[in-house]
């Protein structure tokens, strides 16, 4: 994608991999809008930021959704790219009964979350002489950490959701990207000094460079081996894969 001259829109750019990007599209002159929940991790991050702008969005609820979306058609009129962003994972147990506080929150925020956003603002991206709508997934979409299974689902019918974004947008002004993550240092069940996690700026760094490209699936090196698992052998790669994480680093 081009990399200048937009009016990007970031789901949660108040922390973690979403500042990053927030943070290293402005540094290239493009207007960057951020939001998320906490009010705190906003103004810190505009303030660190000339220029940048801010609004409270909890992507968990459409009522919220739908504000934010009139208040960016109206107050950014050329706004031609969405990255959804926003997300939490927490520890589930797919062997037992499931935990509805675990559930329900994970799947409206990582999966009804961006499926809303974009429904909100698609209309206004088609108007855009050029838009992109950047859907944030995950490596786990493709091999599930089994310890977090219901996150794993919703970024996998994201990775699904995306897919058929694409095909349906073909033609149009508007391009899907899917931006899958492999393990990155940041807040997220608390990996942010984990060293068996990507350090968040070489991260940053890598993405901005493969999204320069034409590329509609934007994956680091570090998380090919589980993107590329896929396939008949899955499940014995599976288990080394979880195998692996269950053990300590140190
Ligand atoms: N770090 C990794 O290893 C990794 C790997 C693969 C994929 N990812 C994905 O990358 C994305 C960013 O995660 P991160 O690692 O940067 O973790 P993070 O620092 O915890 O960031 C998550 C962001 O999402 C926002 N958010 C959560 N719930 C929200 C809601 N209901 N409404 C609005 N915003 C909400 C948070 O802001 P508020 O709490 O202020 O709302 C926060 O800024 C997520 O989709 C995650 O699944 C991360």
């Amino acid at each position: 994608m081009k990399l200048t001259g937009n009016t990007v829109f970031i789901t949660g750019g108040g922390s973690g991999i979403g500042r990053g990007l927030a943070e290293a599209l402005h540094k290239l002159g493009n207007k960057v809008i951020i939001s998320g929940r906490r009010k705190g991790h906003l103004a810190a991050t505009i303030k660190a930021n000339s220029g940048m702008q801010s609004v409270e969005l909890d992507v968990a609820h459409p009522a919220s959704i739908a504000a934010v979306a009139k208040k960016l058609i109206a107050d950014y009129p050329e706004l031609n790219v969405l990255i959804n962003n926003a997300g939490i994972m927490q520890i589930d147990d797919a062997a037992g009964a499931v935990d509805e506080a675990v559930l329900v929150p994970t799947v409206m925020t990582n999966l009804l979350g961006p499926i809303r956003m974009t429904s909100a603002l698609i209309d206004h991206l088609k108007k855009q002489a050029s838009a992109t709508v950047i859907n944030v997934s995950s490596g786990l979409a493709f091999t599930p950490l089994a310890m977090t299974a219901v996150y794993c689902a919703t970024k996998a019918a994201m990775h699904s959701y995306t897919l058929s974004q694409r095909y349906k947008l073909k033609g149009s002004s508007v391009t899907v990207l899917e931006l899958a993550p492999p393990w990155v240092q940041t807040d997220l069940l608390g990996g942010k000094s984990d060293p068996r996690a990507m350090p968040l700026q070489e991260f940053i760094d890598e993405t901005m460079t493969l999204l320069a490209t034409n590329a509609t699936e934007i994956l680091v090196e570090g998380v090919k081996m589980l993107r590329n698992n896929v396939g008949p052998d899955e499940g014995a790669f599976l288990t080394q894969f979880n195998d692996r994480l269950a053990q300590s680093p140190h």
